[in-house]
């Protein structure tokens, strides 16, 4: 019984969300120590503690670091992007049939969460938190939406954070995904 209720209290504390209050986000520098970071993605890793410096000065993804504790404990990376729609989405938009073929959109190029710190919310906090900073973008620049190629063990948590699929995009293996600013704003 008093086994029971520790093992349910341990968990209850494992489970238990970061308020977002406590976490702050970054943008990359070396200054971070990123040594501890691991996501259980070979690639997402090597990314963070390598390439995202060479995107960085090269310009083609900005990343940023969630810090709890003085402790990296996600990242996201984002990018300009432009999405295709299909003829139906086009038309369920604007009620015609518009010319455009691609829509401006910024993309989460990479994201990931500490395992130590998984299923605590931080995913979630991350993708608001690349929402927000393209709702901003958007006061400034023509931007509609939000993508994402998401790995297949990702798209039900996308699809949580209110992504749906892309009728028109493929991307290899993983689901080309989307929110809608628009739809964002009214939540
Ligand atoms: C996918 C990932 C970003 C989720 O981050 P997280 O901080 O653990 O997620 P959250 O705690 O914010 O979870 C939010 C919700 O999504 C659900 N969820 C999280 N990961 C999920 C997954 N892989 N599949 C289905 N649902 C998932 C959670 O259960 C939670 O649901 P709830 O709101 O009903 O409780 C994280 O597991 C990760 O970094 N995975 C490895 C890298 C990766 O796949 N990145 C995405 C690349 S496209």
């Amino acid at each position: 019984m008093l086994f029971a209720l520790l093992k349910t209290e341990i968990l209850g504390e494992m489970m238990q969300a970061i308020p977002p209050e406590d976490m702050t986000v970054a943008v990359l520098r070396k200054g971070i120590n990123l040594d501890r970071f691991n996501c259980g993605d070979d690639d997402l890793n090597s990314f963070l503690k390598s390439d995202a410096f060479i995107y960085e000065e090269k310009k083609i993804a900005k990343t940023y670091i969630v810090l709890y504790q003085n402790e990296p404990i996600g990242f996201f990376s984002i990018c300009a992007d432009a999405i295709r729609l299909s003829r139906e989405e086009r038309f369920d938009e604007f009620g015609v049939e518009k010319p455009h073929a691609d829509y401006p959109a910024i993309k989460i190029a990479r994201l990931a969460v500490s395992k130590s710190h998984s299923d605590k919310g931080v995913g979630t906090y991350m993708v608001k938190q690349a929402v927000g900073k393209t709702i901003g973008l958007s006061e400034q620049v023509g931007c509609r939406f939000v993508t994402v190629d998401a790995y297949p063990a990702a798209i039900r948590f996308y699809e949580g954070c209110g992504f749906v699929r892309n009728l028109a995009e493929k991307s290899g293996t993983n689901a080309s995904m989307r929110l809608d600013l628009i739809d964002a704003l009214r939540h």
